[in-house]
């Protein structure tokens, strides 16, 4: 049967187009799982309507932890950081979703869980807690070729993950 050519039917067509999607490395930081804040983080990331297409708890050692933070090294923050990722499990989770890198970054808030807005996962459920590194629940890859680096450090053995 031939389907005619009018606008009701472009519009099925649009909507039924794979879009490009794009995927994100969230970490739960230890703070988080101590707190029991996992199911809280992963009801965040499904109520915006992103996917889940990896999760795996972990004590990630040094090794992993320098290369996932190699852009920290030499700063001051950098031992108390890898420190603090070694100080119990955490959680790694892959997120897919049209504009994932950004919108998770957003639903984390600012790195400073003080001034984070009220509404985020820090600005909600973080504070100072006066240690020599900002504990802050969460980490969220913060470009797409971070994504795509930390996915292979955290998933090696998803290579159906490569390639986004
Ligand atoms: P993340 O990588 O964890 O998603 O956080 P981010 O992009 O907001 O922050 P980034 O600058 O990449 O720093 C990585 C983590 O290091 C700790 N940090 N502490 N001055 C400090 O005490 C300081 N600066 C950074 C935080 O745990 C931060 O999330
Ligand atoms: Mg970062």
């Amino acid at each position: 049967m031939e389907i005619p050519e009018n606008s009701a039917n472009r519009q099925v067509v649009i909507r039924l187009t794979p879009v490009t999607q794009e995927r994100t490395l969230i970490l739960i930081k230890p703070d988080g799982v101590r707190r029991g804040l996992i199911g809280e983080v992963i009801a965040r990331i499904e109520n915006k309507g992103y996917q889940i297409a990896a999760i795996k708890s972990l004590l990630a050692d040094r090794a992993l932890l320098t290369q996932h933070y190699a852009e920290h090294e030499g700063k001051p923050f950098f031992e108390p950081l890898v420190e603090f990722m070694m100080s119990g499990s955490i959680v790694a989770i892959v997120a897919e979703g049209n504009r994932v890198i950004e919108g998770f970054r957003k639903l984390a808030g600012t790195t400073d869980p003080t001034t984070a807005e009220p509404g985020t996962i820090r600005g909600d459920l973080a504070r100072d807690q006066g240690t020599k590194v900002v504990q802050n629940i969460v980490h969220g890859s913060d470009s797409p070729e971070s994504a795509a680096r930390e996915i292979a450090i955290f998933f090696p053995e998803r290579s159906d993950l490569k390639g986004l």
